[in-house]
């Protein structure tokens, strides 16, 4: 199995380009569902997660051009070009071939479950595998079939799959209804929102996601003919049309990904600039990092981090609903945290089993005591390297980067869930001085 080197101790200083956000990326993937017309996206990462919804949508009649992407996709060949090297993805879906997302391909990746609000607009029927839980926690999914229910689908669960119609065995549109999350769920507002855009009359979700990824969802849909207002606000109302047109859309810059190089660059004492990064967009991990002394501020065409001391101070940290604290952050705040000066208390409240990097961390001379959602980090002066292993995206990511600053050699395994959300992760780190490479597997 392939695995990730990291030799600690060098400073990093240079550019990183800042790849499209993945989460952005694959709903609006699945808005090819809604038309008839091509869909284009620009500055998409190339990443596990987009050939698995690739597949997905396949599966549904989509032609996706996705030639590039690193997986071989199911039925073609390989056309050998590198990863990253052609970010544009194109979908057309003319017509919709099979309503049904099957286990095998939903099992992969949780936001498949974003092909359910586009199926039932523009079909009126679904059946869609339900994803089950993932490493991070149970995940449910009632909201998004709450909302469904709401605009008027019946929804029957029946041998794990969800089984969803509208009216007169889907012959009806949905039809628009207002909708008060209990809980602010990402997932549930996008997949409601692209619900919601062919659906008679008109749809108001109250306490919907703010996320940027949310917006730019809005943002592209409202090009191919939505009518949507508050955009992000917690407050979206859209109003039914009768059909959407064709796009081409820039995915917006991936947040997660520039936050953390922006942790990765404190926490070596280096200076970065985050090509293509938005700074509007990291608002929250902006303020934390400048109380530990870790400057970052807007450029033209990016962000600049620089490290203003010695050792970053320590940082309480409680994870939130956009703008809050990222949970998609927290596990790369904590490796900051482990080398800080000081005590920080981390809480994690949107995933109740997200401190699966703990363990790891404490492997390689972490001082953290968990308690629930809560865990205390007490600094240390030095983490020494260790074979370690991931055990989600995030906490990949966390690992490197105390392998970044760790003495000696931190061997990263199970690296598939780094390859799901982050793009060339060890090109772009090495690109900026860091003594990082991927050994691929057998060795
Ligand atoms: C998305 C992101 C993920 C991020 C998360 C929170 C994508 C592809 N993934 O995931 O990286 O960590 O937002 O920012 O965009 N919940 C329910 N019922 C539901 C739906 C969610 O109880 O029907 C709960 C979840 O278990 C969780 C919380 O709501 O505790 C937030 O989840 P949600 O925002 O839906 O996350 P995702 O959309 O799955």
């Amino acid at each position: 199995m392939a695995e990730i080197l990291v030799n600690g101790g060098n400073r990093l200083q240079g550019e990183i380009p800042v790849s499209g956000a993945k989460n952005a990326a694959l709903p609006l993937m699945a808005v090819t569902l809604l038309t008839d017309e091509p869909v284009t996206l620009r500055n998409c990462p190339d990443l596990d997660d987009i050939a698995t919804l690739s597949n997905v949508l396949r599966g549904h009649g989509a032609s996706v051009d996705a030639s590039w992407l690193g997986l071989t996709v199911a039925g073609e060949t390989d056309s050998g070009s590198a990863r990253g090297s052609l970010p544009t993805l194109r979908l057309h879906t003319p017509e919709i071939a099979s309503i049904r997302a099957p286990y095998e391909l939903v099992s992969q990746m949780r936001a498949s479950i974003l092909v359910l609000g586009p199926l039932m607009a523009r079909m009126g029927r679904a059946e869609v595998s339900l994803p089950g839980g993932c490493a991070i926690g149970s995940r449910p999914v009632d909201l998004h079939l709450m909302g469904l229910e709401a605009l008027g689908a019946w929804i029957e669960l029946r041998d794990g799959y969800v089984f969803a119609e509208t009216a007169r065995g889907g012959k009806d549109r949905l039809r628009g209804a207002k909708i008060t999350f209990p809980k602010v769920s990402v997932g549930a507002t996008e997949n409601l929102v692209m619900a919601a855009t062919l659906a008679e009359g008109r749809t108001e979700l109250l306490n919907a996601a703010q996320e940027p990824e949310v917006v730019d969802l809005c943002q592209c849909l409202t090009a191919m003919g939505a009518q949507i207002s508050g955009i992000g606000t917690s407050h979206l109302i859209i109003d039914g049309v009768e059909r959407l047109g064709g796009v081409t859309h820039q995915v917006v810059a991936d947040r997660i990904e520039a936050g953390t190089f922006a942790v990765a660059a404190g926490m070596t004492g280096g200076e970065l600039i985050l090509k293509n990064g938005r700074l509007d967009h990291l608002g929250s991990l902006v303020g934390v990092l400048h109380e530990t002394g870790i400057v970052c501020s807007e450029i033209s065409g990016g962000i600049h981090v620089v490290s203003t001391v010695d050792r970053p101070r320590a940082v309480s940290v409680t994870t939130q609903p956009y703008p809050g604290f990222p949970t998609d952050l927290q596990a790369q705040t904590m490796s900051l945290m482990v080398m800080a000066e000081g005590s920080a208390v981390l809480t994690e409240t949107i995933f109740e089993n997200r401190y699966m990097h703990v363990p790891e961390l404490i492997r390689m001379g972490a001082n953290i005591d968990i308690n629930g959602r809560v865990a205390v980090v007490r600094g240390v002066e030095r983490l020494n390297g260790a074979p370690v292993k991931a055990s989600d995206l995030r906490a990949s990511a966390s690992l490197i980067l105390a392998g970044l600053v760790a003495q000696g050699e931190t061997r990263l395994s199970d690296i598939h869930h780094l390859d799901r959300g982050y793009e060339r992760i060890e090109d772009k780190l090495r690109g900026v001085g860091a003594s990082i490479e991927r050994l691929d597997g057998g060795t």
